[in-house]
């Protein structure tokens, strides 16, 4: 399979971070090429520090075998991408929102058109927001005028999860980790992103 996926994130405490590697092995997996990066930390040290699991995922994150910061080669790079985030009031951190409103030199060169775009996402609570926040994530990619791909109720396995269609996700609760289900939803979404983003790459370079 000749394709690039970027799975682009944010991740606070680490529950993000879980399924995005999922994502990326599954899109890697399914034959692509594949890039995991986490977006820039914005929240002040001390924040940070009065959270024990924060700190904790921000140490390692910035250990040398961290995952590598994302940059906008990255997102020009890819056939698809993943834009993962946890829910902050029912919407996306603005740790990734900053990333993204950086993009406007990639958006205005119409480079990231026609790029396949999915999105994952982690809240404390069953209704705290993991719908609006991948659909608020998706928003952005309607202006790049990307083709957007849903999760859907395919893989069995997002039933037995949090049966969240939109995209996958994971009800932390106290800090729970993702369990065996999700990280195989997360893992089947890479796996379908790869093959999209790989029939309409190939159905783009038949017809230029
Ligand atoms: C400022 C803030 C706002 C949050 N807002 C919500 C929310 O609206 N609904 C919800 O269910 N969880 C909310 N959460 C909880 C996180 O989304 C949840 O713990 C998530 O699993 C963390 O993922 P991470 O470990 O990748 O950072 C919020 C957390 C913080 C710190």
């Amino acid at each position: 399979m000749n394709v690039r996926i970027a799975v682009i994130h944010y991740s606070a405490t680490g529950v993000v971070h879980q399924l995005a590697t999922s994502l990326a092995q599954g899109a890697a997996n399914a034959g692509a090429e594949v890039r995991l990066r986490r977006v820039a930390e914005l929240a002040p040290p001390e924040a940070i520090a009065a959270n024990s699991r924060w700190q904790a995922h921000r140490d390692r994150e910035n250990a040398p075998d961290g995952t590598p910061l994302a940059t906008l080669d990255d997102l020009a790079w890819a056939d698809g991408i993943a834009l993962g985030s946890p829910t902050r009031f029912g919407g996306p951190a603005a740790q990734l929102k900053n990333f993204l409103d950086q993009t406007g030199s990639l958006w205005f060169k119409g480079l990231l058109a026609g790029k396949v775009v999915t999105a994952f996402t982690s809240a404390s609570t069953a209704h705290g927001g993991l719908e609006s926040t991948v659909l608020a994530m998706l928003n952005v990619a309607y202006h790049w005028g990307s083709i957007i791909m849903p999760l859907g109720y395919g893989p069995p396995v997002v039933s037995k999860s949090t049966g969240n269609p939109y995209g996958a996700s994971w009800v932390s609760r106290k800090g729970s980790l993702p369990d065996d289900d999700a990280l195989a939803a997360a893992n089947a979404q890479g796996a379908r992103l790869a093959e999209v983003a790989a029939a309409l790459s190939a159905a783009q370079r038949t017809t230029s």
